[in-house]
Order: C-alpha cells, then structure tokens, then sequence
C-alpha cells in the first residue's frame, strides 16, 4: 500500500474488474485517456477479462497497474501503471486514469502520479520516468507539468480524436529533478 492523502496506490485485484468496465466504457474517460482509440474502449466484458489475467499476473519489477483508492471512503477511482521498463538506460514508461468523473479536478490525478513517481525512484534504480498524451489533453498535462515533468517533445499528428488529428506530447522527468523538489 503507498498512502497519501486523499488517495492510496495498491496491488490490482480481481474485483476491480467491474470498475474498469465501467470507466472503459464511459465515453467521456475514453477521449481523454486515449483520445477515442477503440483499443482502449468500448470493450466487452470478456476483453477486459482478458486484460486482467495478463493484469493480475505482472511480475512488479518489471511492470505493474495499481488501483487508485480514495482515501475518504476507500473506494476505487482509478488506476496508474508502469511498463517497458529499459534495464540499460533505466527507463520506465507510466500511464494514469482517475477513471471516476466525479473526483476530476480535485487534486486525485496530480497526488496518485506524485505517488506513483515517489515509489519507482525510491525503491527501483531507474534514472527516468516517462508518459506521453494527445495535445488537447490540457488538464492531463497540467497534472505532468505540476508534477514536475518536462515537456521533451512531440510527435505530429499520433492520435486521431474524432477524426481529427493531433499531435502526442511526451514529457519525461530524470531521478535527479524529483530529488531536487523533495
Ligand atoms: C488527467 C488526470 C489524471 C488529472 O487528474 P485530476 O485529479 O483530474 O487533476 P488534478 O485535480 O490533480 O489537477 C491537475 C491539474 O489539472 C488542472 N485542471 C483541472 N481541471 C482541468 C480542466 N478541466 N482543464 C484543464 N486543466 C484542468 C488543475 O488546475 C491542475 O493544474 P494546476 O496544478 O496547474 O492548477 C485525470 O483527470 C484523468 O485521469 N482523466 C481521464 C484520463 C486521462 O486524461 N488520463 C491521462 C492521459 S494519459
């Protein structure tokens, strides 16, 4: 369990099938967290099944998704994840979905990934951490920048938002510019 104030990280279990149906299938959460793309919903329940047994079944050193609590009630609201950690160069990729509306904007999003980043420089020997999103997504990077990472790059025209395209914004942060904000 990794604690914070308003929100607590912990291990995936099976029962958090239900909520991740229900946010994969929220027209809303799907724009924003992946800019429309079918990959990653609408899904059936069976995909989601089988999202979860190769879910369940991560070996955490290599990569992890972990459930978001709120810390008032204890009840799910979303989800961070690490993954294609690079053992040379030391990198991981992460991704973040508070996938309950209701608690958008209120500090659930920036204190998860705050989380999420404290634990893998903490406990893990890597020497940087990255997330990327699509260019209309202001609020997610408000939340990357607020954090503490940097914008390093963009590919043009990565996602396609309702048949529009957009660019994809990559941020990255190294372990010496979260010791320094400590
Ligand atoms: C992006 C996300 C993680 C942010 O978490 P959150 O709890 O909603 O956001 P927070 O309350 O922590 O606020 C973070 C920043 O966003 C800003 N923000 C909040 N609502 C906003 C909005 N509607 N538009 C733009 N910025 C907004 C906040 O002001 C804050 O920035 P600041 O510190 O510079 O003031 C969350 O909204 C989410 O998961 N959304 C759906 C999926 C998604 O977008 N995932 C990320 C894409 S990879």
């Amino acid at each position: 369990m990794i604690n914070g104030t308003l929100v607590r990280l912990r291990a995936l279990r099976s029962d958090d099938l239900e909520h991740h149906l229900a946010w994969r299938n929220d027209p809303e959460v799907v724009h924003w967290a992946s800019g429309g793309d079918p990959l990653f919903g609408p899904i059936t329940r069976e995909g989601v099944e089988i999202d979860f047994e190769r879910m369940l079944k991560l070996v955490p050193h290599r990569e992890a998704a972990l459930t978001v609590e709120a810390v008032a009630d204890g009840r799910p609201i979303g989800f961070v994840d690490y993954r294609d950690i690079d053992y040379y160069v030391t990198r991981a990729t992460l991704g973040i979905t508070i996938g309950d509306r209701s608690c958008w904007g209120q500090g659930h999003g920036t204190e998860a990934l705050t989380l999420l980043v404290g634990h893998l420089f903490s406990t893990m020997n890597l020497r940087r951490l990255e997330l990327d999103t699509w260019a209309g997504n202001e609020r997610a990077q408000r939340t990357f920048r607020r954090i503490g990472f940097t914008e390093e790059g963009r590919r043009r025209a990565d996602a396609l938002v309702a048949g529009e395209w957009h660019d994809r914004v990559l941020f990255g942060m190294l372990r010496e510019e979260w010791a320094a904000k400590r």
